[in-house]
Order: C-alpha cells, then structure tokens, then sequence
C-alpha cells in the first residue's frame, strides 16, 4: 500500500547484483573445493537457486547477515536439476553448463517462458554441441554429456547475443580439454564479473567484456572467494525513482556508476543533479522532467530491464516520448496497470508512446513480473492517495526488503497480507 507524493531524502544502500550472483553460484560447481561468495542479495531467486544446487548434494551454506554463501561442491553426487524448482526460476538453468563443466553430465529441465513470452534456450543448446557435448531432449528435459565425460571446446557464434547462453557456455568451456572462441558474446557487467572471479581461481578466459571470449579449458579451479559486483539494475530503478518524485535528494551507496553503460548518459538529459562517486551516486530532481525516449539494446546500450521504470518517469515528463524494447518486444504488461492509474501512454507492437503530463491518482494495480512490479511502486509513489500493488511476490525475487529502503528515504509503503 504506496501513499503517494512523499520526496526520498537520505541515503539507499544498493544490494549484491541477482544476475551476477547467479553465474558465481553456478561457477561454484566446478571448484575443486568449497568457494565462498560475497555480497550475495537476500532474494527469493537465490534462495530458489540455493535449494537447485543443494539438490545434486552439493553443500550450500548462506550466512544471511554476511550476505555471504559457501558452496562446497565435494560432496555432488547427482546431476539433475528438476522441473518443480528450475520452472520457478529460469536462470537454473545454468546448471547445464555447470554440470557439463563439472562432471560431464546433466540432465536438467527445460526452463518455462516468463509473463512477457518465449524464452528460448535455442543458443545454449547449439552453443553446447559446438563445444562437443552431445545433447538430447527426453520429457522436457536436456540431457547433455560429455564424450569420454570432458568437452574438447570449439567455436560458437551466438545470433543474437544472450547473456545466460554466454554464462552458461563459459560454465561449460571453463574445464574443457580444450580451447573455446565464443563470438557476439554478451558484454554485461555479470558476465565480466563471472569472467574475472574465474580467472583469480585459475581459469583462463580473455576477451570478457568485448564481443570476443577466448577460453583455454583448464584441469581445474581452485577453491576460494568470489566477489558479486552491485546491482546494476537496483541502482538505475532508484536513480529514476530519486529523479521523478519532485524534491527528491538520493544518495545511493555501495554501487559502481561503470557498470551502467549508456544509461548514465541517458539519464544525464532528465537535468536531474547527479553525483558520481568512487563507490556513490547522488540524485536530485529537477522542477521538470524532459520527454526523453528510449530504445533498449544489448550491453552497453540501454538495459531492457530498466525500460518499465523509465516509461514510468515518462508519464511525469513536460512532452512525450516513446520506449521500445528490441530485446523482449512484449515486455509491456506494466502499461494496461499504468493506464489504471491514469497514464496517457499507448503500446503499437515493441514500443510505447506516453504523452506526460499526467496526474496519476492510486488505484489497485496488478503485478506481473519483476521489473513491471517495482515500475508500479514507483508509479504509486507520484500518484496521488493510495495505491495498491498486487502480487509483490514478483518485487521480492529481485528486490531486497524494497520498502524498507524507500521508507528509509521519506516513502510511506506498507506491506499487507491479501
Ligand atoms: C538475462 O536474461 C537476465 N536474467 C534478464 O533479467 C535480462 O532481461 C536479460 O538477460 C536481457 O538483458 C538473468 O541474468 C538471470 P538473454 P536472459 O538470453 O539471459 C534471445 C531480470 O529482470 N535468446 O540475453 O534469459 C531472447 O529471446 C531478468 O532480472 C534466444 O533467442 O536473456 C532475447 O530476445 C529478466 N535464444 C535475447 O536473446 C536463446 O537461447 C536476449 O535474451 C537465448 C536468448
């Protein structure tokens, strides 16, 4: 329950990344040993992962308050990832690779579509194969194996480029007899990070953050820490939420501008104040917010996962403007919520058009995954009285304690049982 028209004044502490930490816990199960991970987010997406990878007997520990996780894969003795917990979170699948990197063997589900659509894994199969494991599909499962239980590596060319089939060929090259060339790779702050924890533990990968990953397939990779990097995707939601609430004055910690790419360009147009840190954001709004459109793109263009929260803002800009995701054309189930709300925005195939200008005024919306849920709360705390967001399980798979933070800062949020 969002009380409407409250300034965030103070300081937000920014979390662990979701879709870096993924990869690392996934790359903990090629160690020959326990790795542990810091700065791992309190999310229900990890949790799920946690009971994934605890599956194949692998021991996970996750010191909550340290937001630290030891995973010892001495122990693994299974190599399935099952249906009931991968088709609850979609990145499980990156145990494909890890259990191929591994042990030579997996058998893993199918991971389902998402609420905007298809999301295939076409790219992490194909992917496979070219680095020579042999894949089959048996009652919606992959089965993959490793001739002679090692892959000798190749070459793949990924069209267009994904970042979970390049995290999840990394996982499968990593160990490979071989060496690995991966072209149009994804170039995202995760896959660098995943990229260089390897690297400290002994794997040998060049060309991480370019379009180029060159992998020399090692015997193995030693156990040890790996670092998560801040989440990139937290801090551009709260930039936007700092500069489309009049009055607002954020200062965001622990987070690492540079892993924004373009966005920070972008996001200089909206006029807004805007500090930057070693290690700190500052945003002030502006008395108005500029029609500022948007297209998104692949690493370091704008993030498809920010695309919601910034039409979002767009409804409070002097003029209009128009979003368009070329990643997920139908990622826009935020916008019939929005129109709820009173928004004058309209969607033709893969973009938005929002006139701005308008004055929200709460309602009960209807959360429909991650990112549209947290655009709704954002759209709740410009709106006039009282607005409701159904459904805030969606919010709590990739936002840590999220109303604690913005209550922290001058929102008045409630969370209550339906
Ligand atoms: C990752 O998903 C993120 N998830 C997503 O964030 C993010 O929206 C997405 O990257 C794009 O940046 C995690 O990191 C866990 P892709 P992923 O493979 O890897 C097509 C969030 O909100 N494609 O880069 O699944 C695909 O259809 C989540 O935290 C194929 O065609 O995204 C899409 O059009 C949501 N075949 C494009 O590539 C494939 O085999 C990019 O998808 C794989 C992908």
């Amino acid at each position: 329950m969002i009380q409407g028209g409250h300034p965030l004044k103070g300081t937000m502490t920014i979390s662990g990344s979701k879709n870096a930490a993924l990869p690392l816990m996934a790359a903990a199960l090629l160690a020959d040993g326990p790795i542990t991970i810091t700065n791992v987010p309190l999310l229900n997406d990890i949790f799920t992962f946690n009971k994934v990878i605890s599956e194949t007997g692998t021991q996970v520990t996750f010191a909550r308050e340290k937001r630290e996780l030891t995973i010892d894969p001495a122990q693994m003795s299974s190599h399935v990832a099952p249906y009931e917990l991968v088709r609850k979170m979609r990145a499980s699948f990156y145990m494909t690779g890890a259990l191929l990197g591994a042990a030579g063997h997996a058998r893993v589900s199918l991971p389902g579509g998402c609420a905007w659509g298809p999301r295939p894994v076409n790219l992490h199969l194909e992917g496979m194969k070219a680095l020579g494991a042999e894949i089959e599909m048996d009652g919606g499962y992959v089965i993959a194996k490793a001739p002679n239980g090692r892959l000798p590596g190749g070459s793949f060319t990924m069209i267009p480029s994904s970042v979970g089939a390049t995290v999840n060929l990394v996982l499968a090259a990593v160990r490979a007899s071989g060496k690995s060339v991966i072209r149009n790779a994804a170039m995202e702050p995760d896959v660098v990070n995943l990229c260089d924890n390897l690297n400290t533990l002994g794997a040998r990968i060049s060309g991480a953050g370019t379009p180029v990953l060159t992998i020399d397939g090692v015997d193995c990779i030693k156990s040890g820490t790996m670092n998560n990097t801040p989440d990139r995707i937290e801090t551009g939601t709260f930039m936007i939420a700092a500069a489309m609430i009049p009055g607002s004055d954020v200062t965001l910690t622990d987070t690492l501008e540079r892993d924004l790419g373009s966005f920070t360009d972008t996001f200089s147009k909206l006029h807004a104040g805007l500090e930057i840190g070693e290690s700190s954001i500052r945003i002030r709004s502006a008395d108005r917010i500029p029609p500022v459109s948007v297209e998104t793109a692949i690493y370091p263009g704008f993030p498809t996962d920010l695309q919601a929260q910034w039409a979002t803002m767009m409804t409070q800009a002097d003029g209009k403007s128009t979003v368009t995701d070329h990643i997920y054309p139908d990622r826009f189930s935020y916008v019939p919520e929005l129109v709820r709300l009173g928004a004058d925005i309209e969607r033709r195939d893969n973009m938005v058009t929002i006139r701005g200008r308008s004055k929200l005024k709460g309602a009960s919306v209807m959360s429909t995954d991650l990112r549209a849920s947290v655009s709704l709360v954002m759209a709740g705390l410009v709106a006039e009285e009282e607005t409701e967001v159904l459904r805030v399980y969606h919010l709590d798979r990739g936002y840590e304690k999220l109303e604690d933070k913005l209550n922290s800062v001058g929102a008045v949020i409630r969370r209550v049982s339906d």
